[in-house]
């Protein structure tokens, strides 16, 4: 038996007093445990889900996903009212999309945020009324830019001089009014892992204020193109409001100067709303965010004797982060013990990083459970590693899990909603898992898993020397 007072354990790690236990701000709210202690998503047990849609899978709760979508959409709304404007909250599909995501989300009141022509295809097969999408990206080509305007897309946020020229000849080409945003760099660095933080100075998002200045004067001048306003990004999984606040006072003051050459509508302060991955962390009620955001911003315009704008805002894993549990087979365990004499216990599952990139992109950090059982066996310090060549492939970096978990049991990894299948791969030609929707005790595919079919589907290698 492993010691769960093990060395290899991070400081921030504390022995469960109960490793079967569901911390309430990682979890989806309805999940829970039967009578037999096997854990139940959205009313369904998940051993039935695994026997019918099998393993790895993703379960994506449908209640939690609207429930958020409302939260951010009511939060935002009360906030703006209390100071007598309105807000645009855009749902950004980047954590997750899919013609149901994008559905749920739209009838809960969000717009949608996409920074690709895949995404606003997936959101145009949901029925989505292209007037509520934003189409981000620092790099629309022709046809993508030509494709958003020819089904009247709501804004385009341009974020460079030349996108600002190619959106006004598709515009007026199309013989249409766009309306476009400009992104800015606002130099605000969040306190968020370097590939996560887009607003810092040596970056490829926004533009300089300086920069930004001009193209607002050059889309001013063109007929077919409409400003309505700034807009900011400064990262993602930010705790707190500072970032928020300082991005905004200094947005403000170029929004300020803009006012000389005509009314600003909208200001949008993009998304990075950080979720809970593990017990230790702790965001901010969504309520209170908004309260604290909205209120800088009505502060800085009533200094500066300006007009509150509509204040728009994109959060996209705090929508689906928490509403996602990964399910998993264990199929190995192996204990390692170093020269120190401190071990751990490598749980491997049958996925992975090809469905979950972050802990090798971002060193992030996850949490896990035995979802098909409950243990009273003392806790062991875990590493939840997938099954690809590759020592990075981390599942969950550290956890304490009961030491008698063992190969058969079902593993569950929560908070897997946003940016685990939007990234996911097929390395080492793994086929990506199905994704399922669980709500009040049913459950159905919303995309189906890939088959070793799909695999071979694109490799016309042999099938092309055969049949020469
Ligand atoms: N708006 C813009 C312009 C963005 O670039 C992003 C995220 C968002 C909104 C939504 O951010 P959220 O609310 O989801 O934090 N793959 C990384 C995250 C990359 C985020 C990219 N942009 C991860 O797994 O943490």
């Amino acid at each position: 038996m492993l010691s769960p007072a093990d060395s290899l354990a991070p400081d921030w790690l504390v022995v469960p007093d109960d490793a079967n236990s569901l911390a309430q701000a990682v979890w989806p709210a309805a999940a829970d445990r039967d009578a037999g202690g096997a854990l139940v998503l959205g009313g369904m047990p998940v051993a039935e889900l695994v026997r019918q849609y099998g393993t790895p899978l993703l379960v994506l709760d449908e209640d939690e996903v609207r429930e958020r979508a409302r939260a951010f959409h009511d939060a935002f709304a009360r906030a703006t009212a209390e100071h007598g404007t309105s807000s645009r909250v855009y749902y950004a599909g980047k954590a997750f999309l899919s013609t149901a995501v994008a559905r749920w989300v739209t009838e809960e009141g969000l717009n949608v945020d996409v920074c690709t022509c895949g995404e606003l295809e997936v959101a145009l097969a949901a029925g989505v009324d292209p007037a509520r999408i934003g189409f981000h990206g620092n790099n629309k080509s022709v046809s993508e830019i030509e494709r958003a305007v020819s089904v009247g897309i709501g804004t385009i946020i341009v974020d460079s001089a030349v996108e600002i020229e190619r959106v006004a000849v598709a515009a007026a080409r199309i013989g249409t009014v766009q309306r476009v945003l400009v992104r800015v760099n606002s130099g605000v660095h969040a306190e968020t892992h370097d590939f996560l933080a887009t607003a810092h100075e040596d970056q490829k998002f926004g533009m300089p204020f300086g920069d930004a200045e001009i193209a607002v004067a050059r889309i001013r001048e063109l007929p077919a193109l409409e400003f309505v306003g700034l807009h900011c990004h400064i990262g993602s999984q930010i705790f707190g409001v500072a970032g928020f606040r300082e991005s905004a006072s200094r947005v403000l003051e170029l929004h300020e100067k803009l006012l000389a050459g005509g009314e600003i509508p909208l200001l949008n302060l993009g998304g990075g709303f950080g979720i809970a991955y593990t017990s230790v962390d702790d965001p901010t009620p969504i309520g209170q965010l908004a309260a604290e955001i909205v209120g800088a911003v009505a502060a800085g315009c009533a200094e500066r004797g300006i007009p509150l704008p509509i204040l728009a805002f994109e959060p996209g894993r705090a929508i689906v982060g928490t509403a996602g549990v990964t399910v998993y087979e264990v199929g190995t365990t192996k204990a390692v013990t170093l020269d120190s004499g401190a071990s751990r216990l490598y749980v491997s599952v049958d996925g992975g990083m090809s469905d979950n990139a972050r802990p090798a992109l971002y060193g992030a950090q996850f949490s896990a459970r035995i979802a098909s059982r409950t243990s009273d066996v003392p806790s062991a310090l875990v590493r939840v590693v997938g099954k690809h060549c590759e020592s990075g492939d981390i599942v969950v970096d550290h956890e304490y899990l009961p030491g008698d978990v063992a190969p058969g049991d079902l593993l569950a990894v929560p908070a897997t909603g946003a940016y685990c299948m939007s990234l996911a791969s097929n390395y080492n030609h793994v086929p990506r898992p199905a994704v399922v929707a669980v709500t009040r005790g049913s459950s159905r595919v919303i995309v189906r898993g890939e088959s070793l079919d799909d695999l071979l589907a694109r490799d016309t290698g042999i099938s092309i020397t055969e049949g020469a």
